[in-house]
């Protein structure tokens, strides 16, 4: 696939791609780079795909309900959310993402799996 890949490096909130691209997946990232400015991130990724082309987010997923966080397979989400605070981040809650990407005029599916504890959210930027 090397002619049909490349890569950039950069600040997602600085960068500028040379072309649209098909796809960009973002895998434990998002929650990285949420808080700066939700709306801004969303539209910085309509804008650099083609139409048609796609999101892909891997992420945890953060319970909506907190009382979730006791059963002993959110242990290890729980503690890792701590860490994430002292950064500057936090978790997200898979529908908190899908909705962003709707409201970036997205449409998006949320795929959950491993007890629900990781999310796979998979926007498509419409062709029109
Ligand atoms: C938990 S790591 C995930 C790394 C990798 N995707 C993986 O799954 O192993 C989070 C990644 O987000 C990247 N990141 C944080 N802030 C960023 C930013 N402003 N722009 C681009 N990437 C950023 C970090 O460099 C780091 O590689």
């Amino acid at each position: 696939m090397g002619d049909r890949l490349h890569f950039q490096q950069g600040d997602i909130h600085q960068l500028t791609l040379s072309e649209p691209a098909d796809l960009i997946a973002m895998n434990r990232a998002l929650h990285h780079v949420w808080e700066k400015d939700t709306a801004s991130l969303f539209a910085w990724l309509h804008a650099n795909l083609k139409p048609g082309g796609l999101v892909a987010i891997w992420e945890p997923a953060w319970p909506a309900d907190r009382t979730a966080l006791r059963d002993p397979s959110r242990r290890g989400m729980a503690f890792q959310n701590l860490s994430e605070h002292i950064q500057g981040n936090h978790f997200l809650q898979p529908a908190e993402i899908q909705t962003a990407f709707e409201q970036a005029g997205m449409d998006a599916k949320t795929y959950t799996f491993m007890q629900g504890n990781e999310a796979v959210i998979i926007a498509r930027r419409p062709t029109h």
